[in-house]
Parts: C-alpha cells; structure tokens; sequence
C-alpha cells in the first residue's frame, strides 16, 4: 500500500495543504465579491436622484371646529409617482340637479352684478369680485361690505371656482349653489336679513320674471333655490385656460421663458405639488382626490408671527388648498391678505408648508451621526417659481388688468 503511493509519487501531506490553499482562495474571493455586491449597493444608495425612494407619507387625524375629522400632513411627504402638468378643460363639471343653459347663465350674470341684492343696495357680487380689473378678486386685503365694514379674510377669485370641490378659504362650502347663498345673509357682506328678503328683492324687479321662466321651464316662481342656481351656472363660465403654461402644455414649446421653466422644475421638485397639483392646481379641485384641507402654517415657528396666520389660541389652522390659477393677479394674499409680495409667499410657502430651512438636524444613533437637510430655496429659485406663477395667468386678465 504505502509502496504504491510511493510509487505514484503523490505525498497525503502535500494534497492536504493544496486542498487548504484552495480554500483560502475560494474565501478570499467570495470576500471579494460581497464587498463589491455591497459597495455598489451603498453608491446606489447615495446617488439615487432625489424622490426615487419613496418617503412614507405621516398623516394624522385632527378633529375640527365643526367635529369633521381633518388631516395634517406633515410636510415632508410622498412624491406622486411623477407628476403629469394638465391645461385647465374649457369646460367645468355642472352637477346633475343644475344643468347648464344659456338662459340659467344670462339669469346668474344679472343677480351677480345686482346691488338690490344688499341690505343698503350698495353692493353686488361683483363689487368684491371685479371679474377685470382685480382678475375676480377685490384687490384688497380684506373686504369691505355694507356701511364700511371690514371683514377679516381676503377675497379669492370667482375666476375657475367651478373647479374647486371646497370652497371659501377654510373650505365650508362644498358647492357654487351652496355658496351663493352665504354673502347675502352674511351681516359685514350683503346683510340682507333672510332668504325671504332676497327673493322680495328679486321679486320686485318686473324684468326678473321673464328671465326666471326662461331659466327654469316656464316657471315664474321666484326662490331662493333657484337664485343660487342661476348664480353658479354662471360662475361655471368664468374660466381662464389661455395663460402660457396651458399654450405650453397644449404643445406651444415656446410659450413658456426659460425662466419660467426652470421654475416649473423647482415647483415639482422643491414639493408645490403636493399640495398644488393638478389642471388648477389645488388639491381641493374636482380633478384630484388629493387631501383639500392641510394645516397652514404646518412649521409655524419657521415664519415671522407678525402675519397672523392663525386663529385665536392656535399654533396651526386648517384651510383649503387654494387653487393658483391666476394668483399673480390676485394680492395681497393669504386668507388674511397679510403679504403683498408674491416672491415672500414663495418663502412663506416653502418654510411653513415644505420645512425648509438652513437649520440641521443631527441624529445620533448607535455610534452613527445622521444629518437631515431640507435647505431653503435661494433668492434666485423663490424668482423663478414667481416667474412660473405668472406663466399661470389669464392673457386676457393681464390685459384686462393693465387698462
Ligand atoms: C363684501 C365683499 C363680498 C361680496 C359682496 C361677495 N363676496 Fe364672495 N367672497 C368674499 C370673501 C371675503 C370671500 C372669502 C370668505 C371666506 O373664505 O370666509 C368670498 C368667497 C367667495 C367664493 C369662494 C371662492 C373660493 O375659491 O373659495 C365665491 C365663489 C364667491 N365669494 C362668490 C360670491 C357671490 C356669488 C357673491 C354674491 C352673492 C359674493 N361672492 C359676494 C367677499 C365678497
Ligand atoms: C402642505 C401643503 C402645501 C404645500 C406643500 C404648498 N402649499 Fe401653497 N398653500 C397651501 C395652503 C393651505 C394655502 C392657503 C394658506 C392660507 O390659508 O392662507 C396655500 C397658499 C398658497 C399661495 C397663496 C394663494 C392666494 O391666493 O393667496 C401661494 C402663492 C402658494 N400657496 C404657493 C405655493 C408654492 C410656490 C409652494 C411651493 C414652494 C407651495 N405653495 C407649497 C398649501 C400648500
């Protein structure tokens, strides 16, 4: 036996230490590879661009005044998987108890700009919503109604109301006809006394009894129900989809400056969008189902208090996502009209609703130091995303509000 393995030459002690080396080999280049598996992992990781790993999204439940349950969002939430730009449609959605007819809508432009409709016959709709020069809006920080009184919020335009699901700064009104009713009873707007009183003024006007009939199939019955209809299917024609953005997402490549689109960008990517989405960029239009009420301010510490944004006894309020269609035209701005600079909504915007800021926040964990930075846009974005809110207004509002 032992002469035979002589004889073959092959020595067990000398396989032995072979088969080990092999081995070590083997592990050394398994080593190898998992380190490299990892180090790729680890770039992938770090040069990711920014929203490809999805953030979860923190939401918490609030009850409000009214006992509906509202949600805060935090600010840092998910990015929609990618956001898609839309023109505004030329028509708005007409709710199946009020379809649109060119007699309802001749009716509602009457009653909107009718000041026998005020407890004093002083104003009408449209004394608060200049539909031209103030781009449907009063220009004002807050509006003024019967016997000089001032209000406490800023009057939004009536302008693609039509599109929003939620209206009034804080949302209460779900509908146009819903809405309609409200200035007329309200005491520091129209004041009239009831519903009764409206329709008695209406009534006494002889030329309201043709058009009423024209409007509801023959039928002269003068109702308040009816006035609120009429209001509102006119206010479904007051839509603007002729600014540079909607030319420039129906194919006009040159409609837009390059400023503009830089801004765009930022819009997207700095988060705007979360909560300003959509063909009228709100959450609280018909086209999403996006959250409609957020908290405003949501990092109320970030923001100079003198603004007041908030109501008696609170760090933060709930509001509507307002719609941004023609907002350049619309200052001072904010529910209570506070800030006449767009360029310091932006701010305003990105510190309250976005968290942004030149501040760190470390976090220390398991002999780790972890560093979050959300910094704040530079004076040149906060121009370009001014520069691309401008691009989102009416041509014929700019025209209309320069004469
Ligand atoms: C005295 C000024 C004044 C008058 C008159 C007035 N409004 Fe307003 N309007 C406002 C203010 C201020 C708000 C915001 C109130 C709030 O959010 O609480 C508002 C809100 C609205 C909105 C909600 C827009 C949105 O995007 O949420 C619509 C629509 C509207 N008014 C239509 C009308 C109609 C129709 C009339 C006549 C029946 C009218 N307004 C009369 C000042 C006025
Ligand atoms: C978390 C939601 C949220 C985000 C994110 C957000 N906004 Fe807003 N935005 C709101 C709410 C709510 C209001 C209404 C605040 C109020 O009641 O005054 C508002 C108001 C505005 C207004 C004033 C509208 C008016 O008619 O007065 C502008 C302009 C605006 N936002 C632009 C931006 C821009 C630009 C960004 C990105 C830098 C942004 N928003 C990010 C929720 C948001």
């Amino acid at each position: 036996m032992l002469n035979l393995q002589e004889k073959n030459g092959s020595d067990p002690e000398l396989e032995r230490r072979f088969e080990i080396k092999l081995l070590v080999i083997a592990c050394l280049i398994l080593i190898a590879v998992f380190s490299g598996i990892k180090l790729g992992i680890y770039t992938l990781l770090h040069n990711a661009p920014e929203g490809f790993f999805r953030v979860e999204m923190v939401s918490k439940s609030k009850m409000s005044s009214q006992g509906t349950p509202d949600y805060i969002l935090s600010p840092r939430i998910s990015t929609p998987e990618k956001h898609l730009w839309q023109a505004l449609p030329g028509v708005a959605p007409v709710p199946a108890d009020n379809p649109l007819t060119q007699a309802k809508i001749d009716l509602g432009k009457q009653l909107f700009f009718d000041k026998n409709l005020s407890a004093d016959r002083s104003l009408s709709c449209a004394s608060c919503h200049e539909l031209e020069i103030y781009a449907g809006g009063d220009g004002a920080r807050v509006s003024t109604g019967i016997m000089g009184q001032k209000g406490d919020r800023n009057a939004p335009t009536v302008w693609n109301a039509a599109f929003q699901k939620r209206l009034f700064w804080d949302g209460r009104a779900r509908s146009l006809e819903q809405q309609a009713v409200q200035p007329f009873l309200n005491p520091i707007e129209m004041g009239m006394s009831s519903e009764a009183e409206i329709e008695t003024r209406v009534k006494e006007q002889p030329s309201y009894t043709a058009l009423f009939a024209k409007a509801f199939d023959g039928n002269t019955e003068i109702t308040i129900d009816k006035i609120a209809k009429a209001i509102a299917s006119y206010e479904r024609t007051l839509i603007t989809n002729d600014s540079p953005y909607d030319e420039f997402v129906r194919g006009d490549k040159t409609a837009l400056t390059s400023k503009q689109l830089s801004g765009m960008v930022l819009f997207e990517e700095a988060g705007c969008i979360h909560c300003h989405f959509g063909p009228n960029f709100s959450a609280a239009s018909v086209f999403n189902s996006g959250l409609e009420l957020r908290a405003f301010p949501a990092n109320p510490d970030q923001i100079d208090s003198n603004y007041s944004f908030t109501l008696d006894g609170e760090d933060t309020s709930v509001w509507r996502v307002p719609s941004l269609r023609n907002v350049a035209l619309t200052g001072p701005w904010l529910h209570n009209g506070q800030v006449d600079d767009l360029n310091e909504v932006v701010r305003i915007m990105s510190k309250a609703q976005l968290g942004k800021s030149e501040s760190r926040q470390f976090q220390w964990a398991e002999n780790r130091l972890g560093v979050v930075e959300n910094p704040d846009l530079t004076e040149q974005q906060v121009e370009d995303i001014v520069a691309f809110l401008k691009a989102l207004s009416s041509k014929r509002l700019v025209q209309a509000s320069l004469n």
